[in-house]
């Protein structure tokens, strides 16, 4: 049985080992616009509509599952856009190793997985040392959002960024009614906003350096 061969999708999609060990992001997209973070991009709602909404920012989707991130990629891909990128693989190791710190200037962290089972809550995105990363890479004055419905991931992401030396807590935007069927944050946002459930938004300022 033949498969269909991989579509080469490069430079919309490119996986940790494609890149050289230290990304500059001038070089990356030639220029010297602001860069945004989607991490654990998914199926690219977000990053698809804020980079055409924002063309002026630069926007990389960080994406574990390379199924995933290949679609979006593809809609990049097939409208030519020049600021949007998503890279495969593990955002911790690309967040810890393979950017500058003070690099980016928001990063968006929407529906992280929650992990139900206890025995799996050490898989979750949001520890401590996450946060870290976070602090080290967003530069000052800029953000980090993080949407869940799951209330009790919430309040643990809450307490870990609230008390974090590093930022701000700020008020995050409140609910929009949805205008169409796709007007929503992310797909996950329209999956559980369709089932009827609250939705959790945090916003925090990352503050100056000391
Ligand atoms: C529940 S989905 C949410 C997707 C999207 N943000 C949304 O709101 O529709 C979580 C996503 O995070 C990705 N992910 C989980 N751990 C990751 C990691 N360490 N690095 C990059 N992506 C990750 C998963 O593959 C999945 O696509």
């Amino acid at each position: 049985m033949q498969t269909a061969p991989i579509k080469p999708l490069k430079p919309y999609f490119q996986v940790l080992d494609d890149l050289d060990d230290f990304v500059d992001w001038k070089t990356f997209f030639g220029n010297d616009n602001p860069v945004e973070l989607d991490i654990g991009c998914g199926r690219g709602l977000y990053i698809f509509n804020a980079a055409v909404a924002n063309p002026q920012i630069n926007y990389v989707g960080l994406e574990i599952d390379y199924r995933e991130g290949r679609r979006t990629a593809t809609r990049f891909m097939k409208r030519e856009m020049p600021n949007a990128r998503v890279i495969g693989g593990d955002c911790k190791v690309f967040l810890s190793k393979m950017i500058a710190k003070n690099s980016v200037s928001a990063a968006h962290v929407y529906f992280p997985d929650p992990w139900w089972k206890k025995r799996h809550h050490k898989r979750r995105l949001f520890t401590d040392d996450f946060c870290d990363l976070l602090a080290d890479v967003v530069k000052p004055g800029g953000f980090v959002h993080s949407w869940t419905d799951v209330i009790e991931y919430f309040d643990i992401i809450e307490e870990l960024m609230d008390s974090h030396d590093s930022f701000h807590t700020k008020q995050a935007a409140a609910e929009r009614e949805a205008q169409h069927d796709m007007d929503y944050q992310t797909s996950f946002e329209r999956k559980k906003r369709k089932l009827g459930l609250p939705i959790y938004r945090g916003l925090w300022e990352r503050k100056p350096l000391v």
